[in-house]
């Protein structure tokens, strides 16, 4: 058995809600036995149905994938030829630039705004970029990871005013863990035809090895829509899985609400250290950057504690650290390790 406890995948540590496991173990032969695909009443499943109801869209617009991952690389293998451009964060997943590459697409990074207490979206140089590039595709995260901070509401509007016939990928991964809302959704799909809102049961929901994700599709997107449609329907399991998680509102609520409460922990501890950024963020977890003479030791003791986080190849953040929010005990045991290193540093430099 693993023992080290990993912050660095971002995770939702706290692990699905207690209705999941009740459906696991009570799921009948049956039901494995078929199908999940809803032939009858012409809808995919029951998911997307109870999906387009919680957002009050049609359910044809809700489009259902193998994780957000799936659909991502589905709607860029569709949209996005060989030489053509798309648009995405400098700062951001390294996988969007890897899901461009596969198909000869060209990679145009616009770069975020980093800011004293958080990263930021510069709306001005996206909308510059798109009237320069002309990009097929137009990639948003919000929360961006690992900068953790969202896109603004209020300039989204301008935003898909600039954007021409592109493809508007709005990755809503991280959604969930900062008290958002689907408020928006309804409005955006009905009006952007060309907006696709990705969202996955992996991290809110805890549900990453179930592997199950969807969209919120755009009128104009029926040709992902075709592609990403599929004959015999999706795993059962993940579905009867995904469905109890949305019936456990009160339980992943109480998460985001420790989340909060411990995303505000780590502010305050590396506010009493010079030499230390940690940025606010939306999402379950934390950017710090770190003064560079420290990431090997940090990374040494943490090591040596048992707790993995996450360090980058990538030179925008060599010399930062990422930390996955865990369970209220686990960041517990993390911060009074990072407080006693810290400490120590403070005082006598670098711990032998
Ligand atoms: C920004 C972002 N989007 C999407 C995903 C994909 O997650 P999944 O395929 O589990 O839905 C990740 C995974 O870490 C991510 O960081």
């Amino acid at each position: 058995m693993n023992t080290i406890l990993h912050l660095d995948r971002n995770e939702n540590l706290y692990g699905p809600a207690p209705k999941c496991f009740e459906v696991l173990k009570n799921i009948s032969e049956e039901e494995l036995s078929v199908y999940s695909r809803d032939f009858a009443r012409g809808v995919k499943s029951k998911l997307s149905e109870r999906l387009a109801a919680d957002f009050g869209i049609p359910e044809q617009q809700i489009l259902l994938s193998e994780g957000s991952e799936d659909m991502l690389k589905q709607a860029v293998h569709c949209y996005l030829k060989p030489g053509e451009k798309i648009l995405a964060p400098k700062q951001s997943w390294w996988y969007y630039q890897k899901v461009a590459d596969e198909v000869s697409g060209i990679t145009v990074n616009y770069a975020l705004h980093e800011g004293e207490a958080a990263y930021s979206y510069d709306v001005d140089q996206i909308k510059a970029l798109c009237t320069s590039h002309s990009p097929r595709v137009v990639l948003i995260a919000s929360p961006n990871n690992p900068t953790g901070n969202s896109f603004p509401d209020v300039s989204f509007e301008t935003l898909m005013q600039s954007v021409g016939d592109a493809v508007v990928i709005l990755d809503e991964a991280y959604w969930g863990f900062n008290g958002q809302t689907n408020d928006h959704i309804a409005s955006l799909v009905e009006k952007h035809e060309n907006l696709l809102i990705l969202r996955t049961f992996s991290k809110y929901f805890a549900l990453a090895g179930a592997r199950i994700g969807f969209a919120a599709a755009g009128k104009g997107l029926n040709h992902l829509a075709k592609f990403a449609s599929r004959y015999l329907g999706f795993n059962r399991v993940s579905e009867a899985l995904a469905l109890a998680a949305l019936d456990s509102s009160a339980y992943y609520h109480q998460i985001s609400e420790n989340m909060k409460a411990d995303r505000q922990k780590y502010y305050e501890l590396y506010s009493r250290f010079d030499g230390f950024q940690c940025f606010e963020s939306d999402a379950n977890f934390v950017l710090v950057k770190i003064p560079a003479e420290l990431k090997s030791p940090i990374q040494q003791y943490l090591t040596h504690n048992g707790i993995a986080v996450k360090f980058f190849s990538e030179p925008d953040f060599a010399d930062h650290m990422r930390i996955t929010l865990g369970t209220v005990n686990q960041n517990r045991r993390l911060l009074k390790l990072l407080d006693e290193f810290l400490s120590v540093w403070k005082t006598h430099g670098v711990p032998a």
